[in-house]
């Protein structure tokens, strides 16, 4: 492929703004269209990225364009996905990939079935300080580990469109939307867990709060978070991994990166700064580019990954703990 990529944004919300915002500043990106169903908000980001407005997908699909960014509500990725697959375009998909594990699967296999590249923005593998820790333990600089726990906390958003990010039927909550960018992470360096055992505290019609331990042979890990914090709580997440001899630690709002502590005393590992939305668009674009298999975020991995999500859910509701094989 020759030339700049060009890219349409389906859902000019707040991960639609996120993309385009990434999308300034990567050379061989063309952000020639955005969709939106709400013509007055679809017009207004056209105007801010400089690009044409949409109001239906399907008109979107008619055009030049290469790649359809998916930042649309999750319930409406699938149907999304696989009419850009069957249009003869790459797809790069806002997690979580589907509210299912089976309607994740499916994403998965039409695009293999129409030849397409596809992502699913699952955006903490290149986060920098979860990419080091990552990196750290695929090249074995870290091994030995006894616990991994993994926070990720904030006031209830304010901005998804109808409120449909803290509805559990619409957006599957906070364990399919939040938590789960600590299970895929888990899950990539870990692979998928033996069993889930969970609890959580929930509203009428929204779970505010879950912890869940993830059960490993010879790793402890927990996984906790939620929209449960006061307004004035800034949005906060983080992990403590250790073998004993070496403890990672990030926590975002201290500022201070990714830290270790070791018989050398407390350090800073060498990795580089980044912005991950930017670093995860350059990812898939340079696979669209190059025609290279998508590793990072593929839609088995976030299929994967939901299918987790589903039963931390379970476990929770039953209070039980659950087994994966
Ligand atoms: N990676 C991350 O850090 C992160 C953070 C937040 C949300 N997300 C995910 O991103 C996706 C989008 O979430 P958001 O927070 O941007 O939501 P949002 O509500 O801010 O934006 C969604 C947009 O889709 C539009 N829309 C709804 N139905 C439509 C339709 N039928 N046709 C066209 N447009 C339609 C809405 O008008 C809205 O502008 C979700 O899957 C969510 O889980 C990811």
């Amino acid at each position: 492929m020759n030339g700049r990529i060009k890219i349409a944004i389906a859902g000019a919300g707040f991960m639609g703004e996120t993309h385009a915002q990434a999308y300034q500043n990567i050379a061989n990106a063309e952000l020639a269209y955005v969709v939106d169903a709400n013509t007055e908000k679809c017009g207004a980001f056209a105007e801010r990225y400089g690009c044409i407005p949409l109001n239906a997908l399907e008109d979107m699909l008619e055009t030049g364009i290469d790649v359809v960014d998916i930042c649309l509500p999750t319930m409406l990725h699938k149907d999304a996905a696989v009419g850009a697959f069957k249009a003869g375009k790459h797809v790069i998909c806002e997690k979580p990939v589907a509210l299912d594990y089976d309607e994740g699967l499916e994403i998965d296999k039409a695009a293999k079935t129409y030849g397409k590249k596809f992502m699913v923005a699952h955006v903490v593998r290149f986060w920098p300080e979860f990419a080091e820790l990552s990196r750290m333990i695929r090249q074995g600089e870290f091994a030995g580990i006894k616990t991994m726990s993994f926070s990720r906390y904030g006031a209830p958003p304010g901005w998804s469109e109808g409120g449909w990010i803290i509805n559990d039927e619409r957006s599957g909550g906070i364990i399919f939307d939040l938590v789960i960018h600590d299970i895929d992470f888990v899950l990539s360096v870990l692979g998928v867990p033996q069993w889930v055992f969970a609890r959580k505290n929930k509203t009428a019609d929204f779970t505010t709060y879950v912890n869940a331990l993830l059960g490993y042979p010879d790793v402890n890990v927990l996984i906790e978070g939620g929209f449960i914090m006061a307004k004035q709580y800034p949005f906060t997440t983080g992990f403590r991994v250790s073998n004993g001899e070496t403890t990672a630690e990030y926590i975002n709002k201290s500022k201070k990166g990714l830290i270790l502590y070791d018989s050398s005393g407390e350090r800073k590992p060498d990795y580089r700064d980044c912005d991950p939305y930017q670093k995860e668009l350059e990812y898939f674009l340079d696979c669209v580019k190059n025609d290279r298999e998508v590793l990072i975020g593929s839609g088995s991995s976030a299929a994967d990954a939901v299918k987790v999500a589903g039963l931390i859910r379970e476990s929770a509701d039953r209070q039980e703990k659950l087994s994966l094989i």
